[in-house]
């Protein structure tokens, strides 16, 4: 679906949101939204927090589960994603504090495994993400699934590739003091939510969106996953969609 510019698309991915949230709401059952960082989803953000503040959106009823953190980090660090989503969402919406879940940046390596387990567990219990967010890095990734990411793999820590150290340096201050890994949902765990939309915006993008959308399904391009999925939009803008 490409909109002309990223704020109309923005706002027709948080009105998708809102109308589940308060579906399930309606049938009193938990809402599970799997959320995504980095600058793509913000409007997206900023949105709900309107529709929360302006027109009385409740997230008491919404379990939400974040797709990546770097490691390690610290929750309270400038570019801790724990950091990003309080600021971006659950500082300013009703989501009980027992209700989100982030990967956690500070665990000594040897726990990150169980960590995971619990994590893809957690989701289940809940019954499985009704929605999941996804940006889309410049080399295809997923979350912080990097090319060569397996379709069944599992959440985990991995090593991030050269291109997205280089591509957050500037946030760390330098390719030196940013994190050489991060904790990602897996690929399989993606590919099981109900719903999946991957946003993109700008030139920047319009190559990756070209090989995710029209290339061959492969773990090169991890996103190119999604072609396999049966109710995935990539809501995209006329800049990214310059290829297609
Ligand atoms: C990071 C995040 C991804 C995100 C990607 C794109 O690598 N781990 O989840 O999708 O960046 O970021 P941006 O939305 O800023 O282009």
């Amino acid at each position: 679906e490409i909109f002309e510019n990223s704020s109309k698309a923005s706002l027709a991915v948080a009105s998708e949101m809102a109308s589940l949230i308060r579906k399930k709401e309606a049938e009193g059952k938990p809402c599970v939204l799997g959320l995504a960082t980095g600058n793509t989803p913000k409007l997206v953000y900023i949105e709900l927090v309107r529709l929360h503040r302006e027109e009385g959106l409740s997230f008491r009823n919404v379990y939400s589960f974040n797709l990546d953190e770097y490691y390690p980090i610290a929750p309270d660090s400038p570019q801790s994603y724990v950091r990003f989503m309080k600021e971006m969402l659950f500082d300013h919406v009703d989501i009980p504090e027992d209700h989100y879940f982030i990967p956690d940046g500070r665990l000594p390596m040897d726990r990150i495994p169980a960590f995971c387990k619990e994590y893809e567990q957690k989701i289940e219990e809940l019954g499985g993400l009704d929605i999941q967010l996804l940006g889309i890095g410049s080399n295809g990734h997923i979350g912080f699934n990097e090319p060569g990411s397996l379709v069944d793999s599992k959440t985990r820590l991995i090593a991030l590739n050269h291109t997205t150290r280089a591509g957050a340096a500037s946030d760390f201050g330098g390719l030196s003091a940013t994190p050489k890994k991060g904790i990602t949902l897996g690929v399989k765990a993606i590919m099981s939510a109900r719903r999946v939309i991957l946003m993109a915006w700008g030139e920047s993008k319009a190559d990756v969106i070209k090989l995710a959308v029209e290339g061959p399904v492969t773990e090169r391009i991890p996103a190119s996953y999604l072609q396999a999925h049966p109710n995935t939009t990539f809501v995209i803008d006329e800049a990214s969609a310059q290829q297609l």
